[in-house]
């Protein structure tokens, strides 16, 4: 139950979802959850799997160490990586030990809107930051405040599918030249005062798509998502299955493309007059669409309401890492 265990700020979303299709065949195979966070879906998994191993990853080092107190009582079952999961599935640290399930559950934690203190949420007055991981040099304060105007919009509409992208960029660098832009709530101010009255009224608040444009450039994580999907691949076991849970169209898509090249029978490039590949499909998808969330649980936790899992599961001859 939320915030029962400890300080929990975060529900794992489509709980029974996940494990309906993230059944080990092996209970005491071993899980990689890639994107820990306070460790909701992990905990969820020692609990009803008392053989299995879990391996932690996350960028962020504060919410990691929330996840270590909470896990701690699993012991050697329960392993950390602090690091970005691309890195992590590119330079592969477990050898030969490879996983049976791996789970992405992408994006932020409601632990970085609510306690982050790093600027995610428009709601709140802090810093404009937005890193996870605290490496990394620029910071959504730097892009906002140096960023010329047309790489602005460029990021507004590419990563925000924001409408009203030019004006905002236009409007951040009017604001700008008069004093540098400090914090999200005056970020927040100056793009309500940047779009028509109609889109300051509506359903979503008008800096929703510029903050999750800035943080998802911020933390390049549409390039991770790109980057680990094939590494991840190589290294699960055949038979095994990836599940990962999106929260917008741009990842969901990167995801969707990605498990299609896996099922499909011939990756031959068109232009081959025959084909070369043997023409054996890599994986095969289990879930035609996406799934989500029912009603009851967008009711308790109005978060997931935009989660979509997918599940891509590699066949058990499929095996060239
Ligand atoms: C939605 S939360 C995961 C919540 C978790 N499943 C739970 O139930 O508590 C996503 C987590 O992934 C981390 N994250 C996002 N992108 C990452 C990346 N490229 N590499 C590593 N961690 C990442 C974030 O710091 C965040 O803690």
């Amino acid at each position: 139950m939320r915030g029962a265990f400890m300080d929990i700020a975060h529900y794992p979303v489509l709980k029974e979802e996940v494990f309906s299709y993230l059944r080990p065949k092996d209970e005491s195979g071993l899980l990689i959850d890639a994107t820990l966070g306070e460790g909701g879906h992990a905990h969820m998994f020692l609990e009803r799997y008392p053989a299995l191993q879990v391996v932690g990853v996350d960028a962020d080092n504060r919410i990691m160490q929330v996840a270590r107190e909470r896990l701690a009582p699993y012991g050697n079952r329960m392993r950390f990586f602090h690091t970005w999961f691309n890195v992590f599935f590119r330079d592969y640290p477990l050898g030969d030990e490879r996983p049976d399930l791996i789970l992405f559950d992408l994006g932020i934690s409601v632990f970085h809107y609510e306690k982050g203190e790093r600027g995610f949420s428009f709601r709140k007055d802090e810093n404009l930051d937005m890193r996870l991981g605290e490496e990394l040099e620029i910071t959504a304060f730097d892009m906002v405040n140096e960023y010329p105007e047309e790489e602005l919009a460029d990021i507004f509409f590419r990563f925000g599918e924001e409408g009203y992208s030019r004006r905002i960029a236009a409007a951040i660098v009017r604001a700008r030249e008069e004093a540098p832009i400090l914090t999200t709530g005056r970020l927040a101010e100056i793009i309500r005062g940047a779009v028509p009255m109609k889109y300051r009224t509506g359903r979503l608040h008008p800096a929703t798509r510029t903050f999750q444009a800035l943080r998802i450039a911020v933390n390049g994580e549409l390039a991770r998502l790109e980057g680990v999907l094939e590494h991840a691949f190589s290294v699960l076991k055949p038979g095994g299955r990836i599940g990962i849970i999106a929260f917008h169209s741009l990842e969901d898509r990167i995801v969707k493309w990605f498990f299609r090249e896996k099922q499909k029978p011939c990756t031959c490039p068109p232009e081959w007059p025959i084909c070369k590949c043997g023409g054996i499909p890599k994986a095969d998808i289990l879930t035609k669409k996406p799934v989500r969330p029912g009603e009851e649980e967008v009711r308790l936790n109005p978060p997931s309401r935009s989660a979509r899992l997918r599940v891509l599961e590699k066949r058990e001859d499929e095996d060239f890492s």
